[in-house]
């Protein structure tokens, strides 16, 4: 039986893309299949994995012709699978805001694929529109990748009483923390969030890292451009403490 995780955090630029590929691609090389599910109409895991979509295997179709059965894609990364989005996807918020059980729709969809997948990873549009809300409700467990610094610090603060009134913030299985560098602030940020969110904060701190920036440019894992860097090692720790996480749900 797969797990659904979604990878969450209305704030953008926190790491969700990254987190949700590095991952998936850690855990793949460890022989677990992982479909990641590109959420976002921006769609940086799509390209992030090396993938370009064709347009009638999207989530967009998935999502507003609710028959269709879930279709996935190989990546570059083997062991890891793809459901694109495309820009078309911004039209399913529109759409479903319509429909029945409008916040179930991705729930729905992917009880209808007949692939089995260990995980399925859904990296979610930094917003709190349907598609966030599809995002959540489909998860057995959130993560929410943020940044270290003050304002990420407040909007987990706001994001966590969002979740609290969806009745899903104990389904946060754990807060990545994306460091932004040595600095005095970044230090006091990331102090802040482990005093208030305790032991949901993992352990691992992902560095900043050109290596993890420019893997996403090539389509791959850090840990397939450059492994050995301390990139791919953090997100191999990140992995283990991830495991670690969900095997005891
Ligand atoms: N550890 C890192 N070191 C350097 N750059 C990073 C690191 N992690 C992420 N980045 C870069 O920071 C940017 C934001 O990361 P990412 O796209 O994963 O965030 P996101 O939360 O998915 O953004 P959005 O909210 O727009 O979907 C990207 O350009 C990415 O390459
Ligand atoms: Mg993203």
């Amino acid at each position: 039986m797969s797990a659904t995780i979604a990878f969450v955090n209305p704030k953008g630029g926190t790491g969700k893309t990254t987190a949700c590929i590095n991952i998936a691609a850690s855990l793949a090389a460890r022989g677990k299949k992982v479909l990641v599910v590109d959420a976002d109409p921006l769609g940086a895991a799509t390209p992030g994995l090396g993938v370009v979509p064709r347009p009638s295997r999207t989530l967009y179709d998935a999502l507003c012709s609710r028959r269709i059965d879930l279709s996935t894609l190989e990546t570059c990364e083997k062991g890891v699978f793809l459901l694109p989005s495309t820009p078309d996807l911004a039209g399913a918020e529109v759409e479903l805001a319509r429909m029945d059980n409008r916040e179930n729709v991705l729930k729905d969809a992917l009880a209808r694929m007949r692939e089995p997948f260990d995980f399925v990873f859904v990296d979610s549009p930094p917003s709190v529109g349907l598609l966030s809300v599809n995002a959540i409700e489909a998860a057995d467990s959130l993560i929410v990748p943020v940044t270290a610094d003050y304002f990420a610090l407040e909007a987990l603060g706001r994001f966590f009483r969002i979740l609290s009134l969806m009745g899903k913030a104990d389904a946060v299985t754990g807060i990545a923390v994306f460091g932004v560098g040595r600095s005095l602030a970044a230090r006091q940020a990331e102090d802040e969030m482990r005093k208030w969110f305790g032991s949901t904060v993992f352990e691992t701190v992902i560095p900043k890292s050109a290596r993890v920036a420019e893997a996403g440019s090539y389509g791959v894992s850090v840990g397939t451009h450059a492994p050995g860097s301390k990139g791919a090692a953090a997100f191999d720790a990140l992995a283990d403490e991830f495991l670690a996480r969900v095997q005891t749900l």
